[in-house]
C-alpha cells in the first residue's frame, strides 16, 4: 500500500511515517511538506535513504502537485496543518489557508480519484467542556481560530461524504506528546527550559485540563482508521488521562530532579479553554484500538529524547520559549 502522508516533517506525521516503515506490511510512503514553521527536516534523517520513502517539498494547496502525487498513491493521510493555537491568535490567515483550503484541495482530488482520505483532526473542535465528555456526534464549539479551521475542514469532509459519497474517515485526537514535537508546545518547552534551569511560564492559574496521549498511540489509531475505519465515520482518540498543566510541570520537574521554583505563572492566553474531554469507546469497540503507553513511561521517553537530541532545540530563537507567544511580532 502506498500512502501520501502530508505534513510528515512535523511532530505527529514524522512519528507516523517512522512507525509505518517499521511495520512488516511493506508500506510505501510519499511525504509532502511545505517546510513551514514547526517542521524539522531532521525528524526523518534516519529513513532518508529508505527505498520505501520519498520526500517532496510542496504545499497541499498546490492542486497540480497534489493531483500528481495522489495519482501515485492508494490513500492520503492529512497531518499538514498550522497547529499552534497561540500563533492563530496573532494571525489566523495561514491557518485558513493550510487547514481549510489545503484539506479541501486534498479531499476534492481524492474524491475525483476514488482514493481514501483520512483527515486528522482534534478534540479542540468540541471546545471547552465543564464536566461532560464528547462523543463523536457531540456539538462543535471551537474557541480558537486554530480549532475553528479544524472544525471547518471536518464540516467540509462531512459534506463530501454526504454529497459525493467520498471515502473519507476523520480522526480526532487529544493532546499529543512525545519525541519530535516542536519546542513551542507545552511539554517540550517545559523540558528544555527546565534543563537550562530557566523559568517556565505557565498560563493563568495552570488549572487548564487536557487529555494527554503518547504520540505513538495516536499514530496506531490513525493507522487503524486508515485500514479499518468505516467510510463517512469519525473516531475520537483519547487517552483517558486528564491532567492539569500545573501537575504536568510538577511531574516533569520531579523526573528531571529540578526545583519547583522554576514555575512562573504568567498572563493567560485569550480564549484559553478550561478542559477538553473525549471518549474513545467507539474506536476501541469498532477498530480494536487500545492505548499502550502509560503517561509516566511516555514522559520519561520524551524527556530522554530531548536530552539526547539537543541539536533540535539548542539554536532556536528565544521567542519560541517566550511567555506570551500570541503577542510576538515576527
Ligand atoms: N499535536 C497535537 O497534540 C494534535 C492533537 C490532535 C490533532 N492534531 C493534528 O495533527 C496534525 C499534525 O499535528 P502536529 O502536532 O504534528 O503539527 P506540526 O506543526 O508539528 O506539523 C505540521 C506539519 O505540517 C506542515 N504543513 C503545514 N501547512 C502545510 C501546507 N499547507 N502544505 C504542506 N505542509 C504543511 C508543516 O510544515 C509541518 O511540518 C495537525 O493536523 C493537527 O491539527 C495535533
Amino acid at each position: 500500500m502506498k500512502i501520501l502522508v502530508t505534513g510528515g516533517l512535523g511532530f505527529i506525521g514524522s512519528n507516523f511515517i517512522l512507525k509505518l516503515l517499521q511495520k512488516e506490511n511493506g508500506f510505501e510512503i510519499i511525504n509532502v511538506d511545505a517546510k513551514l514553521f514547526g517542521s524539522n527536516p531532521h525528524n526523518l534523517d534516519e529513513i532518508k535513504n529508505s527505498g520505501r520513502y520519498e520526500f517532496v517539498s510542496g504545499n497541499i494547496t498546490n492542486k497540480n502537485l497534489m493531483n500528481e502525487l495522489i495519482s501515485k498513491c492508494d490513500s492520503v493521510v492529512n497531518f499538514a496543518a498550522e497547529t499552534f493555537v497561540d500563533r492563530s491568535i496573532k494571525d489566523a490567515n495561514p491557518f485558513l489557508v493550510s487547514n481549510i483550503r489545503g484539506a479541501f484541495t486534498l479531499m476534492d482530488i481524492t474524491t475525483k480519484q476514488n482514493k481514501r482520505f483520512v483527515q486528522v483532526s482534534t478534540d479542540e473542535v468540541f471546545g471547552s467542556l465543564e464536566s461532560t465528555t464528547a462523543m463523536e456526534d457531540s456539538k462543535f464549539n471551537p474557541s480558537s481560530p486554530y480549532a475553528a479551521t479544524k472544525a471547518a475542514a471536518e464540516l467540509l469532509a462531512n459534506s463530501y461524504s454526504i454529497t459525493y459519497d467520498s471515502d473519507i474517515v476523520i480522526t480526532r485526537c487529544s493532546n499529543n506528546f512525545g519525541p519530535r514535537q516542536f519546542p513551542e508546545k507545552l511539554i517540550p518547552k517545559i523540558i528544555i527550559l527546565a534543563e537550562q534551569n530557566k523559568k517556565i511560564p505557565i498560563y493563568g492559574n495552570g488549572k487548564n485540563i487536557r487529555d494527554w496521549i503518547f504520540v505513538e498511540d495516536h499514530c496506531e489509531a490513525v493507522l487503524a482508521s486508515l485500514l479499518k475505519g468505516k467510510s463517512g465515520q469519525s473516531y475520537n482518540i483519547a487517552a483517558n488521562n486528564e491532567i492539569d498543566n500545573i501537575s504536568i510541570v510538577t511531574k516533569i520537574l520531579e523526573i528531571m530532579n529540578k526545583s519547583q521554583d522554576l514555575i512562573e505563572f504568567v498572563e493567560d492566553r485569550p480564549g484559553h479553554d478550561q478542559r477538553y474531554s473525549m471518549s474513545s469507546a467507539k474506536i476501541s469497540k469498532e477498530l480494536g484500538w487500545k492505548m499502550q503507553t502509560e503517561f509516566e513511561d511516555g514522559l520519561e521517553k520524551t524527556i530522554s529524547w530531548y536530552m539526547e537530541n539537543p541539536q533540535i532545540w539548542k539554536n532556536l530563537d528565544s521567542n519560541i520559549f517566550g511567555s506570551t507567544p500570541w503577542k510576538v511580532s515576527n
